[in-house]
């Protein structure tokens, strides 16, 4: 990667659509999207189907204690944002396993400098996605989950610079070490939350 694409790579906004969130099925795992979505860069997510404030809360307080300024919005016609995305000159990218494959789509996705919409579906997907979508792609040919397909193309968009993002205003932060735990606890943000 040169070094401008790089830079490219630390100053793109990436957001995330989940659609189809239904409260009661889903409540796990659109809570795992929402944080698999934030630790590898994106900035916003936007759910669509069954407005959840509950999981939405509990994305919320976990960013004031991990820190980071990620957003997370309820949107209910998906097609509007998508629409709207794509007039302010930004891309949207669906993930599924129909889709081109990702190996061979993310040099020229990574080197457009546009604002990059990820999409990841719950049930089916509607075919109007894939057709206004920007780029369909997938991860592996083989049907798994929206929070693996997300993290892999994150972590190939972002080409390992997400390891290093810094979360800031954390209460807490994890220090890597070989054997237990060990976290920083910055009192007098935990007092403020
Ligand atoms: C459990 S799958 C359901 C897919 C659904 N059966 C369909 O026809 O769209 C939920 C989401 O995971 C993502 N996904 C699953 N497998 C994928 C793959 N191989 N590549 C990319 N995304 C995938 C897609 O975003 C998909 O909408």
């Amino acid at each position: 990667m040169t070094f401008l694409i790089k830079l490219l790579v630390i100053i793109m906004n990436i957001n995330v659509l989940r659609l189809d969130h239904r409260s009661k099925r889903d409540a796990r795992i659109t809570t795992h999207v929402c944080l698999t979505s934030r630790a590898f860069g994106a900035s916003k997510i936007y759910l669509s189907g069954e407005e959840d404030e509950k999981l939405m809360k509990n994305v919320e307080d976990l960013v004031k204690r991990w820190g980071g300024n990620f957003q997370v919005e309820y949107k209910k016609s998906y097609m509007n944002l998508i629409e709207e995305w794509q007039n302010n000159n930004g891309e949207v990218i669906h993930l599924t396993m129909y889709g081109s494959q990702v190996q061979d789509a993310i040099e020229e996705i990574r080197e457009s400098p546009k604002d990059k919409l990820i999409v990841v579906g719950g049930s089916r997907v509607p075919t109007k996605v894939y057709r206004k979508s920007d780029y369909n792609v997938s991860i592996t040919k083989q049907p798994h989950s929206e929070v693996a397909s997300l993290a892999v193309f994150q972590h190939m968009l972002m080409d390992g610079s997400e390891f290093d993002l810094e979360f800031n205003n954390a209460v807490f932060e994890v220090i890597p070490t070989v054997e237990g735990k060990r976290v920083n606890i910055n009192e007098e943000k935990k007092n403020k939350s």
